[in-house]
């Protein structure tokens, strides 16, 4: 079981993750997971946080020599901003806290962010107690975990990319995926994660006419995995429904409200014929099963069916307002402007990279459900050995 673990305040010293369950053998660089990390630190809209940070996870433990060992993966990245925010979020206690500036208590709430509930919950009396850890600052430490499980979903030649299909009001052109290839490099070179670049230019004038506006924008996000076996998950359980389980992994991304698997809402108004996909004679055992079609998205009956897997989700626009909404103050309940400190104006094109991260590790962990094994070799038998079953019954068997 692939299971993993994150910890960090937004502006503390540093996140920690922990992986567990990686097979022993499996290549891993700090170097490969820095990719990664890059990727979710671009996107045009995003504050100036991400001026200073640069990210990199320190592996701390399960790799010796460039190869996992099996043991717990533990890393480290640093908060290059911790500096700037010593007595703010000092570890040690602090007597007579000042009260300028950051180290001001944080008192007025803001509409849209874990401040009300969390403050509550928890029996604060400073927001900032729970807005640090509400911060997507912890997806930093999802995409290095994640970055681990897509090292070993490469191994067995699962790949897994995202692009961004909507900002604001601005849609790119459908990408059927059925039939259409994407871009990926284009994605990639794009400061909004969009492979539709005229679609593109009017996203990044959406975000600029937002910020100007002291306002936020939200959008949606589309990851696609490839090369995907068949039966990963399964129909016998509720919680071991692949569906199920991605649209959770999905849905706890900050800020995500909505997750579909394939075109999701847009099938509501089509009649079946429309809506499923036809399996075509098997002509090559090499490759079964294949479909004119991929309107599932990938999964039949909670389990992968061997096509793409394809997942989309909505994000709602940021909560920290510099043009502030009318909120109320947490000691007195009466009226005042949000609080607002340095953020973000979209985070739409990272938002991708990061539900690339947990749909990776979803898969990973169904991956090693199916075909268990305490090292990569003794995975690739197992999983070679169900790949040879994988056909027409009178064939294969
Ligand atoms: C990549 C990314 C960056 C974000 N940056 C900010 C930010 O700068 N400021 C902010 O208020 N919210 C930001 N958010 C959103 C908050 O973390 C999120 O709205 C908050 O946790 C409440 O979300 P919820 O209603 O989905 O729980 C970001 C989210 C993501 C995914």
């Amino acid at each position: 079981m692939i299971r993993f673990f994150t910890a960090g305040e937004s502006h503390g010293p540093g996140l920690t993750i922990i992986v567990e369950g990686v097979p022993a053998g499996l290549a891993l660089s700090e170097d490969y997971i820095a990719v990664h990390l890059g990727r979710r630190q671009k996107g045009y809209g995003r504050g100036g946080r991400m001026l200073i940070e640069q990210d990199r996870a320190r592996i701390m433990s399960g790799v010796r020599h460039g190869r996992t060992l099996g043991s717990p993966i533990g890393m480290s990245i640093e908060n290059k901003d911790w500096v700037n925010w010593l007595e703010a979020m000092a570890i040690e206690y602090v007597e007579n806290p000042s009260q300028e500036g950051r180290n001001a208590r944080v008192t007025r709430i803001r509409p849209g962010h874990a401040d009300l509930p969390g403050t509550m919950k928890y029996g604060f009396d400073d927001v900032r107690n729970s807005l640090e850890r509400a911060s997507a600052r912890e997806t930093a430490a999802r995409v290095a975990a994640g970055a681990v499980a897509m090292a070993l979903l490469e191994e067995f030649g699962i790949s897994l990319h995202s692009h961004v299909i909507s900002i604001g009001p601005v849609s790119a052109s459908p990408v059927d995926n059925s039939t259409d290839s994407i871009d990926w490099d284009a994605v990639e070179e794009s400061p909004v994660r969009c492979a539709d670049s005229e679609a593109a230019t009017r996203m990044m004038a959406e975000i600029d006419s937002a910020k100007e506006a002291g306002d936020t924008v939200g959008g949606t996000v589309e990851i696609v995995a490839d090369n995907v076996p068949i039966g990963l998950g399964s129909h016998v359980h509720w919680d071991r429904k692949i569906d199920g389980l991605i649209s959770q992994a999905l849905m706890s991304i900050n800020a995500v409200k909505a997750v579909s698997i394939g075109p999701g809402w847009d099938i509501i108004d089509k009649r079946g014929s429309q809506v499923h996909d036809i399996i075509e004679p098997v002509t090559d055992l090499d490759r079964p099963w294949q479909r004119k079609t991929n309107r599932a998205g990938g999964t039949e009956g909670g389990m992968t069916d061997g096509m793409p897997l394809v997942a989309r989700f909505a994000i709602k626009p940021i909560a920290t307002l510099r043009n502030a909404l009318p909120s109320v103050d947490l000691d007195t309940g009466e009226p005042v402007l949000a609080h607002f400190e340095r953020s973000d104006v979209c985070q739409v094109p990272p938002a991708g990279v990061i539900g690339e991260a947990m749909v990776a590790l979803v898969l990973a962990n169904a991956f090693m459900e199916k075909f268990g094994g305490d090292s990569i070799p003794e995975t690739r038998r197992n999983y070679e050995g169900y790949m040879k079953t994988v056909g027409p019954r009178r064939v294969f068997q």
